[in-house]
């Protein structure tokens, strides 16, 4: 009989749950036993670990955030923390790990693996930031969430003929706000991946009242070196050049929280399902979705990549902003 472990691990994300749900859920089938190991990688060098059956992932599909709770460690990105972990591992007589997160925590479980300990990773992170998966779990009810908000900002916008510029999360991965840019139709998105000056957002805004626009909306990445800080000081210094009003709306760890949505609750029963399936032949890699498909990636391969939003579609996005 094998004995695994599942934790969380970084920024938590929407779908956490219904992936830890479908670990223990298919390890259990398996015959397994499972431990859930709480707020991550700091869990484990503090030994901190459950045993979990199946009613204990009884009614958390539906929340946000996840269970096990979660953690940033910097002390696991050292060797003498990761030994430690490997210890308490052995103590329990664990035989695998399940590392559900994002690039930090998938970078944690590639040293674990070339340490040789089994573990696989499920990609998950609002950010959708991982080389060999095409979405991550979390990002889609975070580009819902930041969508909601733009339709609302529009309402405010459009009554008083104002400009927003909405920030949105992703670090330096500008995914989430080129999708709800372009489901918003926003007449600006500023990516890491294709910056804007404040110069060029004022232009763009200008340009959009100028075709008799009554309000104009601009979505700028986290991760965008002309954020909304940089856009305000523009304006204050450049109010005409803008040709609105401009408020600036930072929506931050918001986009984080909240139910998961649909797509977020299959992907992430769909990858926690196949992580055990995965962990029942081999080991060391990453289980994504890519075209629709599962597929593995060497975590070796991931550590330390990043996959960048297509900033080809901003290009679409202009062009409809007409
Ligand atoms: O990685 C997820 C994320 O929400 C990023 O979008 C953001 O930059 C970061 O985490 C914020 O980190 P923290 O929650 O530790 O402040």
């Amino acid at each position: 009989m094998k004995k695994i472990a599942v934790l969380t691990s970084g920024g938590d994300a929407p779908g956490m749950n219904a992936a830890v749900r479908a670990v223990v859920r298919g390890a259990l089938s398996h015959g397994w036993q499972v431990f859930g190991v709480r707020n991550g990688y700091a869990g484990l060098l503090g030994g901190d670990l459950q045993a979990l059956a199946a009613r204990d992932v009884g009614g958390i599909i539906q929340s946000g955030g996840t269970v096990l709770g979660s953690a940033r460690c910097p002390e696991f990105a050292e060797p003498a923390g990761r030994a430690k972990a490997l210890s308490n591992l052995a103590k329990k007589q664990i035989d695998a790990l399940v590392v559900i997160g994002g690039n930090g925590s998938q970078s944690g479980s590639a040293s674990l693996a070339r340490e040789g300990f089994a573990v696989v990773g499920v990609p998950s992170t609002i950010d959708n930031d991982l080389y060999g998966n095409d979405v991550s779990i979390g990002c889609d009810t975070a580009i819902n969430i930041t969508l909601e908000a733009i339709d609302r900002l529009r309402t405010t916008a459009s009554s008083h003929h104002r400009a927003f510029a909405v920030e949105t999360m992703g670090r330096n991965c500008g995914y989430i706000a080129l999708m709800a840019g372009i489901a918003g139709g926003a007449e600006v998105i500023a990516l890491p991946e294709h910056e804007l000056s404040p110069a060029e957002v004022a232009e763009r805004l200008l340009a959009a009242r100028q075709r008799g626009k009554t309000h104009a909306l601009a979505v700028i990445a986290e991760g965008a070196k002309c954020g909304v800080h940089e856009i305000m000081e523009y304006y204050g210094a450049h109010r005409k050049s803008i040709g609105f009003d401009l408020r600036v709306t930072r929506l931050g760890h918001v986009v984080r929280g909240g139910t998961p949505s649909a797509a977020d609750r299959v992907l992430a029963t769909r990858l926690g399902a196949a992580a055990v399936e995965t962990l029942a032949k081999t080991q060391g890699v990453l289980v994504g979705m890519v075209k629709g498909e599962i597929v593995t990636t060497p975590l070796a391969e991931v550590a330390g990549r990043m996959r960048p939003a297509d900033a080809q579609l901003l290009e679409l996005a202009r062009v409809l902003a007409m």
